[in-house]
C-alpha cells in the first residue's frame, strides 16, 4: 500500500555517496526532503541535483537534510557527480542512496509500472522531526521539480506547526495568512494574534504573518 500523510516514514538502511545510512538516525531532530530520480546520467535529474545543492542554506536555515535516491550503483553515483559538477556550476552536498537494489524506491512505493517498470518516477516526501511523513507529491520523469515550491510548502508546514495557522492560495513567506475557522473564541484569537485580522467571512480571516 502506498505511504499516505501522517504514516510514519519506513526506516532503511542503504549505501550512499556519504556512506551507509541508517535513515531515522540520520534524520534524528530534523526535517527531511527524500526525493527520487528515475536514474543517473540523465539531463533533468542532473539540473534537479544541482539546483538542490545550491539552495543548502536555504534548506539548512529551516532545519532541513536533503537526500536523494537513485536506482544505480555507488560507481555509477560517484562519476555522475562530476558531470553535476561541472554543467551546473555546483557540487552535490547532501547524500544520494544508491538504491541499485530498489530497497528504497519499493518501500516508498517510487516505481509505478504503468509509467515504467524499472525506473522511479520523481517522488518527494518531506517529512518532520517526528518521521512522520508530512507531504509527498509525484512528477513524470519528463517533467523537472519546483524545489522553490518545496521551500515553499515547508515554510508552510513549519508555520502551521509553530503558530496554528493555515496559508492561503500562491501564499508565500511574509504573506498574510489564514485562521482556522475552528478558532472562533473572540479571547482566544485576541491573545493569539494580537496583530488583529480580517474577517471576509466568519470561516475566512486574514492575519499578518506571526512570526514577522
Ligand atoms: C531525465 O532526468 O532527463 C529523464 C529521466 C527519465 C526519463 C526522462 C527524462
Amino acid at each position: 500500500m502506498s505511504l499516505r500523510l501522517g504514516d510514519i516514514a519506513p526506516d532503511f538502511t542503504q549505501h550512499s555517496t556519504e556512506g551507509d545510512i541508517s535513515f531515522h538516525a540520520w534524520a534524528a531532530g530534523h526535517w527531511v526532503v527524500l526525493y527520487s530520480h528515475p536514474r543517473d546520467f540523465t539531463p533533468v535529474c542532473t539540473t534537479e541535483l544541482g539546483y538542490t545543492a545550491k539552495l543548502k542554506q536555504a534548506f539548512a536555515d529551516r532545519g532541513v537534510k536533503v537526500i536523494a535516491v537513485s536506482v544505480d550503483d555507488l560507481d555509477s553515483h560517484q562519476r555522475w557527480v562530476g558531470d553535476i559538477a561541472e554543467t551546473q556550476g555546483q557540487a552535490v552536498n547532501f547524500p544520494i542512496l544508491a538504491d541499485a537494489d530498489r530497497k528504497v524506491a519499493t518501500l516508498y512505493d517510487m516505481i509505478h509500472p504503468n509509467a515504467n517498470d524499472t525506473l522511479t518516477v520523481r517522488s518527494v516526501f518531506i517529512i518532520d522531526p517526528k518521521h512522520k511523513i508530512r507531504t509527498t507529491f509525484t512528477y513524470p520523469a519528463s517533467t523537472g521539480r519546483n524545489f522553490d515550491e518545496i521551500l515553499r510548502v515547508i515554510d508552510s508546514l513549519q508555520l502551521t506547526d509553530s503558530h496554528g495557522v493555515a496559508t492561503p492560495v500562491n501564499w508565500k513567506d511574509g504573506d498574510d495568512v489564514i485562521i482556522p475557522a475552528a478558532l472562533q473564541d473572540p479571547e482566544v484569537l485576541k491573545a493569539k494574534f494580537p496583530k488583529g485580522y480580517r474577517e471576509l467571512k466568519s470561516y475566512l480571516r486574514y492575519t499578518p504573518q506571526p512570526n514577522r
